[in-house]
């Protein structure tokens, strides 16, 4: 039996009436850009992430690298980030002006560590870029006072993590409610997925918000009329019709995640190679990718592959080391957990559309490589 790392297709096929409709309707208006659906799509998510505002935009990318943008970086401003993180995190920085800092992770957790982020703090440091990997949030009630008692924002990278919840000063927050600004991707891959490229930024802040849709729309307010410089960076109609008909199963897909993962850490735990990832106790985890830690990973990725198990190495390379940012000079060695992390990590199929037989097949594959 085959496995794939993610079924895009049986997902498909479980959803294909709603999607097709919405985007006939779509298609019968003519009205790609800017259409009612995207509005629809981002109150909804605004809901979702108990927020006053959410502006659609053309990637999880942007959704990042627009708000930095926001903050007018000037020239060695400082941005603090994981080097345990998709590109985009740290390319957003780099991109809007800013230097990327990176600083280590949590061990358990593969999420940004408060005490080494406080540590980093200069008279140059504008921003904290944090991000929910994974599908589980970082520790917010310690990043928080840390921006706050010195003025940065707090932006929370959460393409992985749409609707995770945390549990903080004693009651549920979701991921993008409480920093400055939450990033969300729609890629394929993620929990909530569109048919391409989209995003969206979460904010409370009314004149944040206002400032985001401008410069999703070349900077202006009023078309023609530029303010500023922006960019060309809309969430596409036909995307936001895609969202808005798979919205209404996304906590069941999260839950299903999750069941998933509960099954593997069952199966690995105890195990004297196999590392199951931790949850944090504060945290809901929506699991958008089950990531085990082990000895022999590379020699365990041929074995999966071999049979026809799909698997990911999220992430090969830390971000510190890339080629890219060899002038901020980092040497290899100088982010340990970050590195140790990048050698040992293998992602596992964890769709909800995963069957108890394929994700059996799973387990004895992986056991099977220690016996
Ligand atoms: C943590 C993280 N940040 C940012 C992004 C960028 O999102 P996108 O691919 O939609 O541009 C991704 C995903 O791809 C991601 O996983």
């Amino acid at each position: 039996m085959t496995v794939p790392l993610l079924d895009l297709v049986a997902q498909y096929r479980s959803i294909k009436d709603e999607v097709l409709s919405a985007v006939m309707a779509v298609i019968e208006r003519q009205s790609f850009i800017m259409g009612a659906e995207v509005g629809q799509l981002e109150d909804a998510v605004a809901r979702l992430s108990r927020t006053k505002h959410a502006i659609g935009c053309a990637s999880g990318t942007d959704a990042l690298m627009l708000p930095l943008k926001a903050l007018d970086l000037q020239p060695g401003d400082e941005v603090i980030t994981t080097p345990f993180t998709f590109f985009a995190t740290a390319g957003a920085i780099h991109n809007a002006g800013g230097t990327p800092v990176f600083v280590d992770i949590d061990a358990a957790t593969f999420n940004i560590a408060p005490a080494a982020v406080e540590a980093a703090v200069t008279p140059r440091t504008r921003a904290i870029v944090a991000v929910h990997l994974f599908g589980q949030m970082a520790a917010m009630e310690d990043l928080l006072p840390i921006a706050q008692q010195h003025g940065l924002a707090l932006i929370e990278d959460a393409a992985q993590s749409i609707g995770a919840r945390r549990r903080v000063d004693g009651s549920w927050r979701v991921a993008g409610e409480l920093g400055t600004v939450g990033t969300l991707s729609f890629f394929p891959s993620k929990n909530l997925g569109a048919y391409g490229d989209g995003g969206m930024m979460v904010t409370q802040d009314d004149a944040l918000a206002e400032r985001l849709r401008r410069l999703r729309l070349h900077g202006g307010s009023k078309q023609y009329f530029h303010d500023e410089v922006g960019f060309n960076s809309r969430l596409d109609t036909l995307h936001a019709a895609v969202l808005l008909a798979k919205l209404p199963h996304l906590a069941d897909w999260s839950a299903a995640r999750a069941r998933h993962a509960a099954r593997y850490t069952e199966a690995f735990s105890g195990h004297p190679a196999i590392c199951p990832p931790r949850t944090d106790p504060a945290n809901e985890h929506i699991f958008n990718q089950y990531t085990i830690r082990v000895p022999r990973r590379d020699e365990l990725q041929a074995h999966l592959k071999a049979r026809g198990i799909g698997n990911s190495i999220y992430y090969p390379l830390s971000l510190h080391l890339q080629p890219c940012f060899a002038h901020l000079g980092y040497a290899k060695g100088s982010l340990p957990v970050s590195e140790a992390a990048t050698e040992q990590v293998v992602s596992l199929p964890v769709y909800p559309e995963l069957t108890e037989a394929q994700q059996q097949t799973v387990i004895d594959a992986v056991r099977g490589f220690y016996a």
